[in-house]
């Protein structure tokens, strides 16, 4: 999966692996004694990238152990599909035989907020966060049924989902809230795009693209509590509400840059015909445009990605250059 489908940690899926649990290769009674963990080959590929994420896998199985026991879950085979590739996700049954889904996260910078994001919004238009513990990354989720993705739509009607969610989800912070600024994200990504000066394919754009990450948070118009990575992949189908957002890395800052992931991941679209995708969905959303497209230059030109050569993002950028 693309860099721009915003998962940090994506990797070209791998061989799907198979990790064994410790206790149960001991003989030891443990409820998943029979169990081999299979874990699905996008989360895998990313794993084996840093040592961090290694021994965070390494430790899967006893997380697993632990939250089965303390939240009294009957867990279910994990979501193995293109969307997954951060965190461990699976369906389980509570106690009283509710269905929900248990998500562990792989430590990023981008998600460390979701709990506090879903406490935020508690419900409307997220899912709801049933339990949580921040130490282990681990949230029991309301559960989406039939879970359908946004992306089985249309494009175009994806658009109008997607933007009367956004614009539910825009709130003003409280004074005490936990969240960091937009331009914290815009700094974390420059330093690692700087860090890989010999591999810009265009020097120019690429500073430009900084500069921007730089200017655009000096200048936000308004500061709301943003999602940061709502698209189709991360939009379910509920009965609760018709659909429900999950997966929300949530940052205080321009609305106008919450735009930015689903144009990408209308990326045919995009490229075809980028001012006028821009304008629509910026009037739906009811934002500036020129800020949509400023933020979406500064993302193509010069937000880190595992493949530098690449040239659909850099044509992109100089379709749109201010
Ligand atoms: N609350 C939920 N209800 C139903 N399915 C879910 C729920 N949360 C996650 N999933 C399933 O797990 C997949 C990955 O979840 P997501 O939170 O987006 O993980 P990631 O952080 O890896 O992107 C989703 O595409 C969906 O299939
Ligand atoms: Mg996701």
């Amino acid at each position: 999966m693309p860099r721009f489908a915003r998962h940090p940690l994506t990797a070209p899926p791998g061989a799907s692996a198979i990790l064994r649990d410790g206790a149960a290769a001991a003989g030891e009674a443990a409820t998943m004694k029979t169990m081999a963990l299979r874990i699905p080959s996008g989360l895998a590929a990313s794993c084996h990238k840093t040592p961090l994420r290694a021994a965070w896998l390494e430790r899967l199985p006893d997380v697993l152990r632990d939250l089965e026991h303390r939240w009294s879950l009957t867990l279910d085979a994990p979501f193995d599909d293109d969307e997954v590739s951060c965190s461990y996700v699976a369906a389980v049954v509570r106690a009283d035989g509710t269905p929900a889904v248990l998500k562990i996260g792989v430590p990023h910078m981008e998600g460390e907020h979701e709990i506090h994001g879903l406490r935020f919004w508690d419900g409307d238009p997220t899912v709801r966060l049933l339990m949580a513990d921040e130490d282990l990354g681990a949230m029991l989720l309301e559960r989406c049924e039939p879970g359908t993705v946004l992306r089985t739509l249309p494009e175009r009607e994806q658009d109008v989902v997607i933007s009367s969610l956004l614009r539910r989800l825009w709130r003003a912070p409280s004074a005490q809230h936990p969240f960091r600024l937009l331009s914290i994200l815009a700094e974390y990504w420059s330093e690692e795009t700087l860090a890989h000066i010999e591999q810009w394919p265009d020097t120019g754009l690429v500073r430009e693209g900084l500069r921007l990450f730089k200017e655009l948070p000096r200048t936000e118009p308004t500061e709301f509590v943003l999602a940061t990575d709502v698209h189709a992949g991360n939009i379910l189908r509920a009965k609760r509400q018709p659909w429900l957002v999950i997966d929300p890395k949530p940052f205080v800052g321009d609305p106008a840059y919450d735009a930015t992931q689903h144009l990408f991941n209308c990326s045919t679209r995009l490229r075809s015909d980028p001012e006028g995708m821009i304008r629509s969905f910026a009037d739906l959303l009811g934002v500036d445009h020129e800020r949509v497209r400023l933020w979406t230059f500064a993302r193509a030109a010069a937000e880190p990605r595992d493949d530098w050569s690449n040239g659909d993002l850099v044509a992109l950028a100089r379709a749109i250059a201010p």
